[in-house]
Formats: C-alpha cells, sequence, structure tokens
C-alpha cells in the first residue's frame, strides 16, 4: 500500500502545524481552492484539509492545520518528519475561479492565510494587482507573512492587540483597502465562519463580489451523505461537490455555524478518550487504576477568531 511521508514539518505556534507530504500525482493535479481527505493512520477519522501548496516538481503538497480536536491532535502529535499518512484523497471540490480581475483583495483570517495563499498566487501569476490582508490575534501567531507578502502587491497586516500592522480585525483592513482603492474586482475571504460573515457583510454596501471557502462539517467528501449541505441564497449546495467556494454576500452563515455545533458534545467525549488513552499509555501498570485527572476544557473553534 502506498504511503505518504511527511518529508517537512514546522510548529507555527502549540496548536498549528505545517505538514508537507510527498504525493507526485496530488501535487501535479491540485488547483487553488482545493482540499483532500486525510487518514492518518488505518483505523483514523477521514478529515478535510485544504492544499495550502503544491511544488509539482518537489512532487509535494502541503498541509496547515489546527489542532482542535481528537484527530487533529493525534496528528499533531505522531506526523512527525519521516513519517507517512496512511491515506490521501483528492483533490476534491471545484479550483477556485481565479478569473480576469485586475485588482483582487485575498483575506486569511488565522490559519485561513494558509488556503488563500494559493489563490494569491494565482491572480498575481494571472497579473491581477493582489492586496493581502491577513489578521492574527497577536504578532507572536504569525505565519507566512513573507510567503504570503511575496505574491501581494500591498500587503495589510491587522492584529487584535495592535502588536503588528493595523490594531483591529481583518474588516478594518477591508475598510482601508476599500478607501485606498476604488477599483477592487473581488474579495476572496477565508477563515472562521464569523470573520468570513463580518467580511461579507463589510463589502456587501459595496457590492463588490466576495468568495468565501466553507468549512462545514464533511463524511464522504463525494457529494452521496449530504452532511456537508449549505444554504446559498435560496438553494442548498453540497460544499464538498459544489464548492468549497461561495458567493459570500448569499452563504447563510447562521446555518453553518448552528450546523457545525450539532456535535460538540460528541468531540469533546472522543478527545476526552483519546487523551485518558494516551495518559494511560504513557503510565506504569501499577497506576493504570488510578483516577484521570480533570480534562482541561479544548480550545472551542468558535471562540478562536483569529482577526476575525
Ligand atoms: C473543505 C475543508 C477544508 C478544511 N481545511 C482545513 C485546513 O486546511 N486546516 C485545518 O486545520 N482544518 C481544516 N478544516 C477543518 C478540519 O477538517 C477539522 O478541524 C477537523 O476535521 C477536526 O477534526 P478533529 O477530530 O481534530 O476535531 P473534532 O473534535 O472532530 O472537531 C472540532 C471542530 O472541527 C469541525 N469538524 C469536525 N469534523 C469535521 C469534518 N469531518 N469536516 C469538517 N469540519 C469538521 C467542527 O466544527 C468541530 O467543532 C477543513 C474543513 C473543510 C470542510
Ligand atoms: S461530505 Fe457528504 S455530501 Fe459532502
Amino acid at each position: 500500500m502506498q504511503k505518504f511521508e511527511i518529508v517537512a514539518r514546522e510548529d507555527f505556534s502549540d496548536v498549528t502545524y505545517l505538514l508537507e507530504v510527498r504525493h507526485p500525482l496530488m501535487a501535479k493535479a491540485a488547483q487553488p481552492g482545493q482540499f483532500v481527505i486525510v487518514m492518518s493512520h488505518p483505523e483514523g477519522e477521514r478529515i478535510p484539509l485544504t492544499i495550502a501548496d503544491y511544488d509539482r516538481e518537489r512532487g509535494t503538497i502541503t498541509l496547515v492545520i489546527q489542532a482542535v480536536g481528537k484527530t487533529t491532535r493525534e496528528m499533531q502529535r505522531d506526523c512527525v518528519l519521516g513519517s507517512s499518512l496512511y491515506g490521501v484523497t483528492g483533490p476534491m471540490g471545484i479550483p477556485s475561479h481565479v478569473g480576469k480581475a485586475k485588482k483582487v483583495v485575498c483575506v486569511g483570517g488565522g490559519l485561513g492565510v494558509a488556503p488563500v495563499f494559493p489563490q494569491a498566487r494565482a491572480y498575481k501569476e494571472g497579473g491581477a494587482y493582489v492586496i493581502g490582508i491577513v489578521g492574527f490575534r497577536s504578532k507572536e501567531l504569525m505565519f507566512w507573512q513573507d510567503k504570503f507578502g511575496a505574491v501581494c502587491d500591498q500587503l495589510i497586516v491587522c492584529t487584535d492587540d495592535g502588536s503588528a500592522g493595523i490594531k483591529g480585525m481583518v474588516t478594518a483592513g477591508i475598510k482601508k483597502a476599500l478607501r485606498e482603492h476604488d477599483d477592487i474586482d473581488e474579495f476572496v475571504v477565508i477563515g472562521p465562519p464569523v470573520m468570513m460573515k463580518g467580511c461579507a457583510e463589510a463589502t456587501r454596501a459595496h457590492k463588490v463580489k466576495t468568495m468565501v471557502s466553507l468549512n462545514p462539517l464533511m463524511v464522504d467528501g463525494t457529494g452521496m451523505c449530504g452532511g456537508c449541505r449549505v444554504k446559498i441564497g435560496s438553494e442548498v449546495k453540497f460544499a464538498c461537490v459544489d464548492g468549497p467556494d461561495f458567493d459570500g454576500h448569499l452563504v447563510d452563515f447562521d446555518d453553518l455555524m448552528t450546523r457545525l455545533r450539532r456535535f460538540t458534545e460528541q468531540e469533546k467525549a472522543a478527545a476526552q478518550r483519546w487523551s485518558e488513552n494516551c495518559r494511560m499509555a504513557s503510565v506504569p501498570q501499577s497506576l493504570k487504576t488510578a483516577p484521570p485527572v480533570e480534562e482541561a476544557e479544548l480550545p472551542d473553534p468558535f471562540d478562536e477568531v483569529p482577526g476575525g
């Protein structure tokens, strides 16, 4: 069975890490906006992850992951340099439509900086003037500033605490871009749902096209289970096959956020069980009857609104 070797790993913070994975065919086929479904080991959960970069010559794809629950924490622990992912399916989803826009603003909130990067690069290669807006809670959490900046004509940095760039959320960056440029053709926004919602509201009055990348729960990723359904205007769409990119002015973000919360209790329980098993595996047999230590609260991805 083919294995997909991790040829590079970088840790951006306690919870955010990058894996560069050898997969020549995927690297050849990947387009901006697409994602893969990963299984880290044979019994592992299948999780969707955006292809944040691809290098056709090296034959690798890059994933940037936030450890928010059982599987992403398990991968954070186990996916070390030289180890392999068990399964990588894709590329999935419709590639982002990189049209003939002359001036584009690419907005990444926190982790969203990684998935928006290939789109910014594609626009730049197509000759567009690219304005990048990145938002983080603070300077220490920033990553890819140079890599992202290299494909932008102008880069606007926003931090919640003002430790770098503008003090404020990415919507402050959007207002600045709209003030300085009256000829913006399109916004591309990727980040937590509440941040994308805020950005779509900020551009609505200006009637500038605003594309967002949605992250509903996915199971099969092939349009069969309906788990990833999202409301787009008066239509119901499946993000895995009809997206993940959609017109942000039509997305029902409240419905998306409600559906994302459906399994919170089960997700917490799974993470807690996994965490307890890890602890038990590392203590001597004689102590394994001891009661489990109180589990620290897991980060709630909805509280994480970096730059949002
Ligand atoms: C198209 C797409 C692209 C994504 N790209 C990235 C990425 O590049 N980097 C990244 O860190 N995360 C990405 N995600 C989210 C990632 O899939 C989830 O964080 C991951 O599945 C969580 O699994 P867990 O067991 O660690 O946490 P869990 O405890 O299972 O879940 C934590 C939170 O993650 C979300 N989630 C859980 N299961 C899924 C699922 N099967 N599909 C989607 N979301 C889920 C839920 O909102 C939940 O509240 C993407 C999701 C989608 C749909
Ligand atoms: S994940 Fe099953 S239909 Fe999209």
